[in-house]
């Protein structure tokens, strides 16, 4: 993420969609997961992006958040992705300062939510299209030490 945190000051941006896992992508499971959670975190270090992908083996719910260009182009390249279908962008604006400063993409699995939600029952109550509320519920099943 380091080659974005520079532009900051020009803007930042923010896009939060989710979506539906696409059969071929839920039959080749967890290494596929993670093999596109590398290109992703690869790509977006590059691009200056940061954010979150949580996965709970039917939909996906992302947050994209870096230089305006770069969101939109890798949304663009993320729209096209046949592992997910029926794409709904959440929201999209300007954003003053990164809430996922510290991934250039990380995963929240199902068995991490599940934990969190053991700890703090409302942490996971949110409505999606509230996408401060999206955000508050996955910092904190993160908290602040995660890689
Ligand atoms: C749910 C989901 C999330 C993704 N997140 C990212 C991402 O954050 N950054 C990224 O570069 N690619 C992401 N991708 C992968 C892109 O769709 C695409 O495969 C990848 O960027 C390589 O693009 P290319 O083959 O056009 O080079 C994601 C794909 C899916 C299905």
């Amino acid at each position: 993420m380091d080659g974005g945190q520079g532009n900051d000051a020009q803007g930042l941006f923010r896009i939060a969609y989710d979506s539906v896992v696409a059969l071929p992508f839920g039959e080749a499971g967890e290494s596929e997961l993670r093999r596109m959670m590398e290109t992703a975190r690869q790509r977006n270090a590059e691009s200056g992006i940061t954010g979150v992908l949580r996965f709970d083996g039917a939909y996906f719910l992302q947050v994209l958040e870096g230089p305006r260009a770069a969101v939109e182009e890798t949304m663009a390249r993320i729209r096209r992705d046949p592992r997910h279908t029926d794409v709904r962008v959440l929201s999209a604006g300007p954003l003053e300062r990164r809430d996922f400063a510290e991934w250039s993409m990380v995963l929240v699995t199902e068995a991490e939510m599940a934990a969190a939600r053991q700890r703090n029952p409302d942490l996971l109550e949110v409505y999606p299209f509230r996408t401060a509320e999206v955000v508050h519920s996955l910092r904190g099943v993160l908290g602040g030490d995660r890689d």
